[in-house]
């Protein structure tokens, strides 16, 4: 009998169910394909539901996504909502509270797609960022006080854990001996200056280095990191690193793969009976709401992911090989309103050039 996935679908806010829609589209016609079936269950999550009712992410609805097989994202942030609400109630809850404790960011620049990086082409842009995804600067530890006088203090605390960095840690080596292409793990810290949260990240990162003795070890502070990223991007192979480096290091990422248009994440949580979501990294571009005019592409190739998570690895390929059609031979750019075709029919373009 074809195997069944219970898909948890939260199209969100602004252009997401626009992408949605292509990406469930592309979805729907490898499931025919590869004799698998998709049972997609919608949640109106989102800055319009929370404006209706005040709700972000309420606890029924959060036991509901805990026993479905992946959850597939599309934006969320609402112009006439304050930011940091819905941010915080709906995509930093449900990766905390679903431990999806990897945020799994792949940066590789198709063919035919255009990278700021002068003389720099697919052969030289395609590594992973491992980004921790649950400690941190995002733990939401620290506050106020004295908040509004003169004599303000504002303290933000980075939370890091032996487990939650060892747990990371090990997941990027497992991924890097997969991936099995340049064996290269960088880890990516500060080292020189977070002499107490980057001195256990090291630690850690060299201790479990050596059950995986055919991995090679490299290390890159921050700073250089995004320096060798736009300078010599093919060094990397996979990265790994914590919260909020990793926020940032993938924004730069996603622009040297062509921008927002392509750039798909996991949100993983890789235990027994762990529930992970895929997403666009693009926000929810109000802008071009309602337009048909967005590129579905970062949303399909999330869809990708989560079927290469899902173990459809066939269908992943299929996919992928699919997009790297469309970006070589169809689209005039990546970039809202300039692709040359609309949401609707890059959706289109994808199914029909699956093999
Ligand atoms: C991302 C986003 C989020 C983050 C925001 C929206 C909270 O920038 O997924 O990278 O900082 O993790
Ligand atoms: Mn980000």
């Amino acid at each position: 009998m074809a195997k069944t996935y219970k898909i948890a679908v939260i199209p969100g806010d602004g252009t997401g169910p626009e992408v949605i829609r292509e990406g469930r589209k592309v979805l729907s016609a490898l499931a025919e394909k590869y004799e698998f079936k998709v049972d997609f269950i919608e949640y109106d999550l989102g800055g319009e539901r929370y404006l209706k009712t005040g709700e972000t992410l309420p606890d029924s609805v959060l036991e509901e996504l805990k026993t479905v097989d992946a959850i597939y994202l599309g934006a969320i942030g609402h112009p006439d909502v304050k930011p940091g609400i819905l941010e915080q109630g709906i995509l930093l809850k449900l990766r905390f509270s679903l431990d999806q404790y990897i945020n799994l960011r792949p940066v590789k620049l198709y063919p035919g797609v255009w990278t700021p990086l002068k003389d720099k082409g697919p052969d030289d842009i395609d590594f992973v960022v491992v980004r921790e995804n649950t400690e941190g600067l995002y733990c939401g530890s620290g506050g106020f006080l004295k908040k509004g006088t003169r004599d303000e203090v504002a303290v933000q605390e980075s939370i890091n854990t032996r487990k939650g960095v060892e747990r990371c840690i090990r997941y990027a080596f497992e991924f890097t001996r997969k991936r099995n292409k340049k064996n290269t793990l960088t880890l990516c810290g500060k080292t020189n200056v977070l002499t107490y949260a980057f001195d256990l990240w090291e630690r850690t990162f060299h201790e479990v280095g050596e059950e995986y003795p055919e991995i090679k070890r490299e290390y890159a502070h921050v700073d250089a990191t995004c320096m060798w990223m736009v300078k010599n991007p093919e060094w990397f192979d996979v990265i790994v690193t914590d919260n909020m480096f990793g926020d940032i290091i993938t924004d730069l990422g996603a622009i040297i793969q062509g921008g927002m248009g392509i750039a798909a994440g996991g949100n993983i949580n890789p235990d027994e009976g762990g529930v992970s979501m895929f997403e666009p990294i693009g926000g929810s571009a109000p802008k071009y709401t309602g337009k048909n005019v967005i590129n579905p592409l970062a949303a399909i190739c999330a869809a990708g992911m989560m079927l290469e998570y899902l173990g459809e690895k066939e269908a992943a390929e299929s996919l992928e090989r699919s997009v790297m059609r469309v970006t070589a031979e169809k689209l005039k750019s990546l970039s809202a309103g300039k692709m040359g075709y609309s949401t609707t029919e890059v959706g289109d373009l994808v199914v029909k050039f699956l093999e």
